[in-house]
């Protein structure tokens, strides 16, 4: 991976250094460089349906491990399975170490880990970047233990740490994020590394060598408004992401019940065209077809882990009609038009609006999978809260 980095690297120094690229050209950000993350992680977080709720236990994990597996969703792209907060006992032990709440996990978090490794998974935990985490029972928190608590997780098999922003005592947030990234690459592991500091101090200025993903707002909850924001939000931060380092809107409502199938179809589709994170946060085991559907639906997951990286950004927007666009690497684009309205529109674009060359086009609806073709105007009718998204060839 370094040597990618750094073979990028000179590359862009010679376009430079030959003129090909102007003195104006930005200065590419150095992604973190433990080779994770090189598309948006993809899995299953619990926070979203369970909190901290009895639920959250060694057998849910376990049921929804088995379930990535039977319903595809694994094949589908989603391969870690990640616990957040409540996961640990109130106090560390004499020798100062965190320990798995008993009740919640009575064999240890390491068998679970390794549990969800023997299904072909990948396993995640929390901590936060403070003295205790956020719910209010006030579980430890890694600041000032990052070295003790990175090295047991990795001899628990993690890997991946969702880093919280709670109980932070006021210390300089770039230098507690990266005081865990030098205690995870420390341990050899490579353990993916998700910062969660809610946008507060701009991660996306600073984190690109710091994390894989940062996320750019406070919490989602399962509605449109709090959907459609947190878009608005993070549609804008576009150029600050790339191969190894995401912005990261939060994870996915789909499924929880306080959307319509359009809407959540709208968020699937446009946390796709921003290069999201792709985290599960609903109960899969009692997954509806209509769920599955969206979560399985492979175009639209192709377009988030497009090779090319590139996070999708807004060609225009007016009274609630939006046009995304995201370039593909095999020099297709996507195009989406969503309809933040609460009545039935029509949006239209144009190919060259989208930055497609000129000449006929076939244009794929990634939801209905009907083609047409084109060679000027992209549009169609939206539903209210509704997105249509193309894949212009
Ligand atoms: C914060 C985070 C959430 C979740 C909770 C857990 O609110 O932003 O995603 O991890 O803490 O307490």
């Amino acid at each position: 991976m370094r040597r990618t980095v750094l073979t990028a690297l000179a590359a862009v120094v010679a376009l430079v250094g030959s003129g090909v690229l102007g003195a104006t050209a930005a200065t590419p950000a150095l992604a973190l460089d433990n080779g994770l993350a090189l598309t948006p992680q993809m899995g299953f977080n619990n926070w979203n349906l369970t909190q901290c709720g009895s639920q959250f236990n060694e057998a849910f994990v376990e049921g929804i491990a088995d379930t990535l597996v039977s319903t595809g969703l694994k094949d589908a792209g989603y391969q870690y399975v990640n616990l957040d907060d409540c996961w640990a006992q109130s106090s560390r032990d004499s020798k100062g170490n965190l320990v798995p709440d008993k009740k919640r996990f009575p064999h240890g978090i390491k068998a679970v880990a390794d549990y969800v490794h023997s299904k072909g998974l990948k396993f995640g935990l929390y901590t936060s970047a403070g003295t205790k985490t956020c719910n209010k029972a006030g579980f430890p928190g890694a600041l000032g233990h990052e070295k003790q608590d990175a090295a047991l997780w990795a001899s628990w098999g993690v890997d991946y740490l969702k880093y919280d922003n709670c109980n932070n005592q006021g210390q300089d947030a770039k230098k507690r994020y990266t005081a865990m990234r030098d205690a995870l690459a420390a341990t050899g592991r490579p353990i993916l590394y998700s910062i969660c500091e809610w946008g507060q101090n701009q991660p996306w200025t600073w984190a690109a060598p710091v994390g894989n993903s940062w996320r750019t707002t406070g919490d989602i909850n399962d509605s449109y408004s709090k959907m459609l924001s947190i878009y608005k939000a993070n549609i804008k931060l576009g150029k600050y992401a790339g191969p190894g380092h995401w912005n990261d809107p939060d994870m996915l409502e789909v499924g929880n019940g306080g959307m319509s199938d359009t809407e959540y179809r709208s968020h699937f589709t446009l946390w796709a065209m921003m290069a999201a994170p792709l985290l599960i946060g609903s109960d899969i085991r009692k997954a509806s077809a209509a769920t599955l559907t969206i979560l399985r639906n492979a175009d639209v997951i192709a377009l988030d882990q497009d090779a090319k990286g590139v996070q999708g950004n807004e060609i225009s927007s007016s009274d609630g009609l939006h046009v995304i666009r995201k370039p593909l690497a095999n020099g297709d684009t996507a195009v989406a038009l969503f309809n933040e309205t609460g009545k039935t529109a029509k949006i239209s674009t144009t190919l060259s609006a989208v930055g497609v060359s000129s000449g006929t086009h076939t244009l794929t609806d990634l939801w209905s999978k009907a083609k047409s073709t084109s060679s000027g105007t992209i549009s169609a009718s939206v539903p209210a809260h509704g997105t249509v998204v193309y894949r212009v060839h």
